[in-house]
């Protein structure tokens, strides 16, 4: 196992009826700023709900906050946090708000020339505005970390830090009922394929890592197609097992003394940035891909998947590696996402302008050992047709 440090602070208030815990949660005297996305909040009731809960605070608040914040919009949350002495932050919606609210939090102490220096140069910052966050949606696990992603002109960049980090976060399985079936879909592959990038890189022998993961990774699909089955969909049980699976699968815990590799995600943002589909849905297309590519350097660990995760143990080494990754295609597609490209209408024509981005972005030493260079991003991106 590697050396690792680790703090979880987030302090969870999980299930149903608990947003009202919003009330003693943010501080009585705080000035807080309620951030929210396109209105869905208004629609399922969570926004009374959270409205009834601050009733003795004092509060203002902005909304409009998209998938995939852009920083055009939450820049503009800035003239509010200074004309009302804004101290204290409250998200409430999915990733994409969450990781808005983190972004706002440390513009608004940014003692740097620009913020966009946070995201395009990592500047560092040593404060930010306290964050609170009530989750809407289960699959990024941003409620309970300290990763935003934030697109301009589509750059689609992350940043990171403690201090970011939500203090609490609402998890209400039953926020989840009003969710479309692709927002669940995306959800499930979201959380999924965070788990796969903390576990199928090479063995450091760490057993509680792993068994995590593999729970995790069970879990998921298990749960996840009863979520979009009209019998079982509005099953709470499965909504909270899909919610507290989405938030372990990146709140630190299993990442912890583990190599790490990130690629799927870093060659989804430039999908999502160039051609706009979900970042799940990007996800999809390029895992299975890194698995046939990366196949060698993880051949022990997709081994150990195919074993303990999808109980594939007969036939020889080769034909349990194919089972294990046409198994993870078929659990996407039993999960109504995409895996090829040709899926969403890109072609061979579109890698040059992916691979120009990810050299634009510095992706070019990617995955557990860095060595995913440029050349082996198009060789995933070619496998992905
Ligand atoms: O804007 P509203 O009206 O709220 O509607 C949203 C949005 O249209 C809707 N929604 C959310 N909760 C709902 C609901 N609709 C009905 N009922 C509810 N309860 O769902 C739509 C998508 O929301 P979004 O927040 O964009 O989805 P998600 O949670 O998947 O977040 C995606 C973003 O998170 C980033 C992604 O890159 C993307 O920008 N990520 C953040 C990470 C992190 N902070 O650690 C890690 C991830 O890998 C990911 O990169
Ligand atoms: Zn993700």
């Amino acid at each position: 196992m590697l050396n690792f440090n680790f703090q979880n602070p987030t302090h969870i208030h999980f299930g149903e009826g608990q947003i009202s815990a919003l009330s003693s949660e943010v501080p009585i005297d705080a000035r807080v700023l309620v951030v929210y996305g396109g209105g869905s909040i208004k629609a399922n009731g969570v926004y009374q709900q959270v409205v009834d809960a601050l009733s003795e605070h004092t509060w203002f608040e902005f909304s409009g906050i998209e998938p995939n914040p852009s920083y055009d919009t939450l820049m503009k949350a800035q003239a509010i946090i200074q004309s009302e002495n804004i101290d204290y932050i409250l998200a409430v919606g999915g990733g994409s708000v969450v990781d808005g609210a983190k972004f706002i939090a440390a513009a608004a102490l940014f003692e740097g020339d620009e913020p966009w220096d946070i995201l395009a140069k990592q500047a560092e910052f040593n404060h930010a505005l306290p964050i609170g966050a009530v989750l809407t949606l289960p699959a990024t696990g941003s409620e309970s970390n300290g990763n935003s992603v934030v697109t301009r002109d589509g750059n689609k960049l992350p940043f990171s830090s403690p201090l970011v980090r939500p203090l609490f976060a609402v998890l209400d399985p039953t926020v989840t009922l009003s969710l479309s079936d692709r927002q669940i879909s995306n959800g499930v592959v979201d959380a999924f394929v965070h788990t796969i990038e903390q576990y199928l890189t090479y063995s450091v022998n760490g057993k509680v890592q792993d068994r995590f993961s593999e729970g995790l990774l069970q879990t998921l699909i298990e749960e996840g197609p009863k979520a979009l089955t009209p019998d079982t969909k509005e099953d709470l049980a499965v909504r909270a097992n899909i919610m507290w699976s989405a938030t372990m699968a990146l709140n630190g815990l299993i990442g912890a003394g583990v190599p790490q590799d990130w690629s799927t995600h870093m060659i989804g943002h430039e999908l999502t940035g160039a051609f706009g589909i979900d970042h799940a849905r990007t996800l999809s297309i390029v895992l299975p891909s890194v698995m046939k590519v990366r196949r060698e350097q993880k051949r022990e660990k997709l081994l150990q998947y195919a074993a303990r995760v999808w109980q594939v143990t007969e036939g020889d080494e080769e034909a349990r590696i194919d089972e294990a990754i046409r198994l993870t295609e078929q659990f996407f597609k039993d999960m109504q996402v995409p895996t090829r490209l040709s899926d969403v209408e890109l072609g061979n024509k579109d890698i040059d302008t992916l691979v120009s981005r990810l050299e634009q972005h510095g992706m070019v030493a990617l995955g557990e050992q860095g060595d995913i260079t440029l050349e082996v991003s198009r060789k995933i991106l070619e496998q992905a047709l």
